[in-house]
């Protein structure tokens, strides 16, 4: 074996050689390794010993793309396309040997090898989308002449991991070997094409699958038609489409230059830059500064829930998904067998749509236990509280459960609001505390707010971010404050969305302002979806507010048809002149003088004091870091990933921007919205929030 560079070795095996890449993590080809793969080919072709070549990788995965750390920055080596050139045109025959994932670049490499075998296990897909990109060589061209257009297409604009029995049945992979057993099987498939003297099979002369949709626009019309929500706002998913439509229409080449440049569009692009961000961002939110990699954790074999409601239910279902056993505890009998009956009705519903077998639906409900009693709680070794949202009464269920949980047993709460170290002080055992503030609907939603009270255990800690890797969530580790880092950034807003409805604007202005901004929905069209009459008490009502009034005369949002909105039978939304007036009349009542309030002062009021409470955080650290606030509200809120989160946006409209206008708005409209100190040093500093 000779090492060709620090990452890449080349051997023969008889008549084969062998190229095996070692760059951890990932393989990603970064410019040592496109180095070490040119020089490998380069030697390979010119041993004569050789009659064929494997490209395999060390390592838990194939090649996983280009390196993303490089984008931006200078190119150094050779460039992917050289080594391409190299691979492709090899007078031998070349096999990638694939393992783990095969993704973007990774995939584009296997695409000019002549062969594609891969172990059961693999993955095969050009996920580029999902940083705002498009594979830039040569996967949508290539993609779809084995696959066929429509579904080139799903795979480019989804970016999903194609498994590899799916992957060889589509004939992205030619053949798949047993388990463990990549190299040899590779090396035998590759003197099988030497020894039948198979053809090098380039993918750029197959024609077929793209010929066969030419003079089709409608494929591209209705694919893009089925897709408009999914896409709204994103780039990047209409120039993958617009790549294989030029692989459809234009000679191989040609198509080339088109993808290079849709993708130079998109790389030079703010949404690109601000959705790698996020892709580094999620996964520094995983890292805590002081809760090391080696922490010990506490094995997590059976959950407790407590409280069978809205979100107690879907926390439970979380855990039923990764096949973890759960006990699931009710005060009410009735509360209990309805709470058991949604989980089931849920899981039916999955099934029905095809995503689950009966079977599963059995499996996942077998390992579900009802009961009445705390005290079938003491096997557990995570209890996550999810009773209603009142002080005493949690503070009552944790001392029982403190007389009732194994030592060592995770204790967590999934308040939205209240303070975690009171409720761990009710205990004997602060240490085993902490706060698991899911998001509705809890089975779906992929943000975790872990919340560390002051005596939290590092083992509490570092047990709770692995287990919501397992249970497919992305966890984010606040401080304790009130409404933690999400909804006390989303108070800000909703307060400046109240404020100015009386002021001039219509709920529906400001719903269509951040809609068109890119979130899923505006504040009132949400409080629509989620009931006006949350947390409303008929005895005591005052007509105190605009959602009160609305209350009153038994609006309650979309669930009867009438809210901030009037509804049709389909839950079509339209605005309301009643609400109109009611907003009118509740003005003049407060003597406020309404006024024409332009769509820039609705975004600007809305968002700018969520940047501002952001950097609050951030000052107060209640937050690691400005990016782990940008996680929440891209997973907890649906900010738009294009946008990189608050924080992110922030800095892109200017912290200097941002400040002078808090400064205007404080002078003309109060301590609303005074500016954090944070973010006044930083503005006189000229840094941004990587610096805080
Ligand atoms: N470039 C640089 N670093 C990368 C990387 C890449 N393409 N992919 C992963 N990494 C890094 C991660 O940042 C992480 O670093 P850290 O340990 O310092 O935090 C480390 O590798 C491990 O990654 P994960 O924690 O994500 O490991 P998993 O095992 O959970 O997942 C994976 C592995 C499925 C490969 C996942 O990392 C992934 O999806 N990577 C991105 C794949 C991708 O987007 N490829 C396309 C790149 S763009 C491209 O190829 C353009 C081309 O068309 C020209
Ligand atoms: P819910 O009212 O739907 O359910 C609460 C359930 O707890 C009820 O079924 C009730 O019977 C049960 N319960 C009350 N006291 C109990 C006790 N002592 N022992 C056992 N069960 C008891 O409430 P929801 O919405 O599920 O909220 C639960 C918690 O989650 C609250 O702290 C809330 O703030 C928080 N939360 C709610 C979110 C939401 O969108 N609904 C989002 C995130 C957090």
């Amino acid at each position: 074996m000779a090492a060709i560079n620090a990452v890449t070795d080349f051997s023969v095996e008889g008549d084969v050689g062998v190229v095996t890449l070692n760059s951890p993590p990932v393989n990603a080809l970064s410019a040592v390794v496109r180095e070490g793969l040119k020089g490998a080919f380069d030697a390979a072709i010119a041993d004569p010993a050789v009659k064929a070549i494997v490209l395999i990788c060390d390592g838990k995965t194939f090649i996983a793309g280009a390196d993303i750390t490089e984008f931006g920055k200078a190119m150094t080596g050779p460039s992917l396309q050289d080594v391409q050139g190299v691979i492709e045109n090899s007078p031998k025959p070349v096999v990638a040997a694939i393992h783990g994932t095969a993704l973007g670049g990774g995939l584009e490499v296997a695409l000019v090898a002549h062969y594609r075998v891969a172990v059961p296990s693999a993955k095969a897909g050009l996920p580029e989308v999902n940083i705002g990109l498009l594979p830039g060589a040569g996967g949508t061209q290539r993609l779809p002449r084995i696959v066929g257009v429509e579904k080139a297409l799903e795979m480019v604009t989804s970016g999903q991991h194609v498994p590899a029995k799916a992957a060889h049945a589509m004939g992205l992979f030619d053949e798949l070997v047993e388990e463990g057993s990549l190299r040899a099987g590779a090396i035998a498939f590759a003197r099988k094409v030497v020894a039948e003297n198979r053809p090098l099979k380039k993918v750029r002369e197959l024609n077929d699958k793209v010929e066969a949709a030419r003079g089709k626009p409608e494929i591209f019309e209705s694919f893009r038609a089925a897709n408009a929500k999914k896409f709204r706002g994103f780039m990047a998913p209409e120039n993958n489409i617009k790549c294989v439509e030029a692989a459809v229409n234009l000679p191989f080449d040609e198509g080339l230059k088109e993808e290079r440049r849709l993708f130079m569009e998109l790389m030079t692009g703010s949404q690109s830059a601000a959705q790698r961000y996020v892709f580094f961002a999620e996964r520094q939110a995983a890292k805590i500064p002081d809760v090391p990699d080696d922490t010990p954790t506490i094995p997590v074999k059976k959950v407790g829930v407590i409280g069978a409601g809205t979100m107690g239910g879907g926390i439970a279902m979380n855990f039923l998904n990764a096949g973890i056993p759960v006990t699931i505890i009710e005060a009410k009998q009735e509360n209990l067998e309805r709470g058991v009956g949604v989980i089931r009705k849920n899981y039916e519903n999955t099934a029905k749509k095809g995503r689950l077998t009966q079977d599963d639906v059995e499996k996942r409900m077998g390992l579900l236990t009802p009961s009445m009693e705390m005290e079938a709680l003491a096997d557990c070794d995570m209890i996550i509280e999810a009773v209603f949202e009142l002080m005493e009464i949690k503070k009552e269920v944790f001392a029982k459960l403190d007389k009732i949980a194994k030592p060592g047993a995770i204790l967590a709460t999934n308040t939205s609001y209240l303070d975690v170290n009171e409720i761990a002080a009710v205990t004997s055992r602060p240490e085993s505390v902490i706060g698991t503030h899911f998001f509705s609907p809890a089975n779906v939603m992929r943000l975790l707010e872990l919340v560390r009270g002051d005596k939290t255990s590092k083992e509490v800690i570092a047990t709770c971010m692995k287990l919501s890797k397992t249970i497919g969530k992305v966890a984010v580790l606040v401080g304790v404050c009130y409404g933690f880092v999400g909804n006390r950034m989303l108070a800000q807003r909703q307060r400046e969305a109240q404020k100015l409805i009386l002021e001039g604007a219509m709920p529906w202005d400001v719903d269509r302002v951040l809609y068109d901004f890119g979130l899923p929905m505006g504040p009132f069209a949400m409080s629509d979806l989620a009931g006006l009459d949350i947390g409303w008490d008929a005895s005591k009502t005052s007509s105190s507010t605009v959602r009160e009034v609305l209350c009153e005369m038994d609006r309650r949002g979309q669930k009867n048809g009438k809210g901030f909105y009037d509804y049709d039978e389909n839950r079509n939304a339209s605005p309301s002149p009643v609400v109109e007036q009611v907003i009118r009349d509740f003005a003049e009542k407060r003597q406020i003088q309404r006024r024409t309030i332009t769509d820039q002062e609705i975004l600007e009021r809305c968002l700018y004091p969520m940047v501002n409470e952001g950097a609050k955080i951030l000052e107060e650290g209640k937050a690691i870091r400005a990016s782990d606030i940008d996680i929440v509200w891209i997973n907890g809120y649906g900010w738009p990933v294009y946008r990189g989160g608050p924080m992110f946006w922030g800095e892109l409209v200017g912290l200097d921007k941002i400040l002078a206008k808090m400064k205007e708005f404080q002078a003309q409209y109060g301590d609303d919205f005074k500016p954090s100190a944070l973010l006044e040093r930083l503005v006189a500093e000229g840094k941004g929030f990587k610096d805080a």
